[in-house]
């Protein structure tokens, strides 16, 4: 394995890729399966990169078995699996809550940053960015960003092993808004039906997302936002998920190596939250900007100026007094974001 060319292995991931959606006539040859099953099992292969191996199966026995392959609409998730794909995900949230990788804030963070690639200025899919699943390969997984999200990616692999027709782009929305709900959050109107994108070389171009401390924090984040067609609003509310979570400076350069909050643990040690109970979800993250409560909270440049332009701080002001109307704003800006850029097909899938 370890012997394969870095050329070879990726023209036969890149060309086994492009078989997958929709490939009523296409057959793999038993040995290209084959090779694809042993790259599979490799250490050194992101399993991420390949088919699956539900479609290898059902390949290599030369039975086209399920709709999503030979139908029109290969792309839709199966609502039925959706469904169960949810659950999976909550008993995940349970059982590897106190797992070294905290699992609920890094899955909202995988839709996001999926998501928030989105530039409304570009009509074509999947150029134009979004929520179609194309975090999945190494080469957006590497961008800057997005440091840490494999691992992610990693816990959801085994729940779309099982659920082979739920897409990537879907999975991934459905992890982020299940983990929402279940840190006690709001429930997010969701639909499904995302298409995934099926080749590295349809992911975007690093530099999509915002940085966290740019020279002008408010016109950087209106730049960014703007782009995706999110407003001040949607801006501010969707900043309050910053309630949950850490930064790791060996990971994005922000935040304490550890505080009182984070030093133990759940999960591994370290890093610096935003709010002293950074795995629930409320407004608590509003409250504690506005009062600067603590030197061991987090507050970056692009969520001070939340409280210092005029317009952004109308937004902020009423989040911190107010949780109901915080949720209620976080819960359409959420559904927004996971939308952005997606193509559905079939157009909705509601579970
Ligand atoms: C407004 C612009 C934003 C900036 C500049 C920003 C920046 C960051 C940074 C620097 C981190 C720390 C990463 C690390 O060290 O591991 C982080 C973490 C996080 N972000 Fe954001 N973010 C933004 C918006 C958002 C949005 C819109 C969401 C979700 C809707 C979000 C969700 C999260 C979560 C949940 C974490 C914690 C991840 C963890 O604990 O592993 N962020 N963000």
């Amino acid at each position: 394995m370890a012997s394969l060319s870095a050329v070879t292995t990726t023209r036969l991931l890149t060309s086994a890729n492009r078989l997958l959606p929709c490939a009523t006539s296409t057959r793999l040859s038993r040995r290209t399966v084959l090779s694809l099953n042993s790259l599979r099992s490799s250490p050194f292969i992101s399993h991420t990169f390949l088919p699956q191996k539900s479609y290898l199966r059902t390949i290599s026995s030369g039975r086209i078995g399920y709709s999503t392959v030979s139908s029109p609409k290969c792309f839709a998730s199966d609502p039925e699996q959706l469904k169960s794909a949810r659950e999976d995900i909550k008993e995940l949230l349970k059982t590897k809550f106190s797992h070294p990788i905290l699992v609920n804030v890094l899955l909202v963070r995988l839709g996001w940053h999926d998501a928030g690639t989105y530039n409304k200025n570009i009509e074509e899919w999947p150029q134009r960015g979004g929520a179609n699943g194309s975090l999945r390969f190494e080469i957006e997984l590497k961008h800057g960003a997005n440091a840490g999200l494999v691992n992610a990616l990693k816990l959801l692999q085994p729940i779309k092993d099982k659920y082979s027709s739920v897409t990537y782009a879907d999975l991934f929305q459905l992890a982020s808004a299940t983990a929402i709900k279940e840190a006690g959050g709001p429930k997010i109107p969701m639909k499904y039906g995302r298409v995934d994108v099926s080749v590295p070389e349809q992911c975007p171009e690093e530099g999509r997302l915002p940085d966290a401390g740019p020279p002008s924090p408010a016109a950087h984040l209106r730049d960014v936002f703007y782009r995706m067609g999110l407003n001040d609003k949607e801006i501010v509310a969707l900043s309050g998920a910053h309630t949950l979570g850490r930064s790791r400076p060996d990971r994005s350069g922000w935040g304490k190596p550890e505080t009182k909050y984070t030093k133990d643990g759940p999960g591994a040690p370290g890093g610096q939250s935003w709010t002293a109970q950074w795995l629930k979800f409320d407004n608590s993250y509003f409250k504690d900007i506005k009062e600067r409560r603590d030197e061991d909270l987090l507050v970056l440049p692009t969520d001070a100026v939340l409280f210092e332009d005029p317009k952004f701080k109308e937004y902020a002001e009423k989040y911190a007094d107010d949780q109901d109307a915080f949720f209620k704003d976080y819960a359409e800006a959420h559904a927004k974001l996971s939308n952005l850029g997606a193509k559905f097909n079939p157009p909705e899938v509601l579970i």
